[in-house]
């Protein structure tokens, strides 16, 4: 990869920025002063420092958000803020985007990479990823309820959904209830309750595929996934 390339992937500015800096030699490959942009190194076998500081390179970046309510799980949008507005200068360079949707009000665990490949995968419908969420419910949830998610229920537009696993935390005036789905529908959870007559109040997704929230991330916090969490994911995505 040419050396500009490289460092404007790792956010020491633009091309023509990362041009000055290798103009007044603060670039090194293997300790020897590099200024000719169109320089090829191999990150993986070469040491590039800048001004002395290691450049540690990565094509992908892989995040886990706790996401807040109120944020657009979009790269970019007109009216509201976007789960990639919130992130650090040094994530966002990576460009990279939700993988999948959470409606604006819901809450909770949201990949983000740049790895399309990966996000592909984890969404494809073939690969039936379970995805569990929590949620509070208007109403009693009733072991009826359990049976027709089991059996698949009928959403507003025609659509029979696949089998889900609902359990009952704590039926009541609100209940509390987790659900496994293997789908993504828009807005399927809400849906589904829907279709049993009831409204959801309060959404958070806890776990994807093998991936629980970690659950010491604050609403809006994030951090990378550890490589052993990364190894989990592309198992579970067949990739
Ligand atoms: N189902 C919903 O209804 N909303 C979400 O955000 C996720 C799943």
């Amino acid at each position: 990869m040419r050396i500009d390339k490289l460092l404007a992937n790792m956010g020491f500015g633009t091309r023509k920025e990362v041009k000055q800096l290798l103009k007044k030699g603060s670039v090194r490959v293997n300790e020897e002063i590099v200024k000719d942009a169109k320089t090829h190194v191999d990150p993986d076998v070469q040491q590039v420092t800048v001004n002395g500081e290691q450049v540690e390179y990565k094509e992908f970046i892989y995040l886990m958000m706790n996401k807040p309510p109120g944020i657009i799980s979009a790269t970019e949008d007109n009216h509201d803020q976007t789960v990639i507005d919130i992130l650090e200068h040094e994530d966002a360079i990576f460009e990279p985007f939700p993988v999948g949707r959470l409606d604006k009000d819901t809450e909770g665990l949201l990949l983000i990479t740049n790895d399309g490949q990966l996000a592909h995968q984890l969404l494809s419908p073939k690969k039936h990823v379970p995805k569990t969420y929590y949620a509070h419910i208007d109403g009693v949830v009733s072991e009826e309820d359990v049976v027709a998610f089991k059996n698949g229920v009928v959403l507003d537009d025609g659509y029979e959904t696949k089998p889900g696993m609902l359990t009952i935390l704590e039926a009541g005036p609100i209940s509390k209830i987790e659900l496994i789905i293997t789908e993504g529908k828009f807005h399927q959870v809400k849906r589904m309750f829907e279709a049993v007559g009831k409204r959801v109040i309060y959404l958070k997704r806890i776990q994807m595929g093998p991936l629980p929230l970690d659950e010491t991330l604050e609403l809006g916090e994030y951090r990378e996934l550890t490589q052993e969490e990364l190894e989990l994911l592309r198992n579970a995505s067949g990739k």
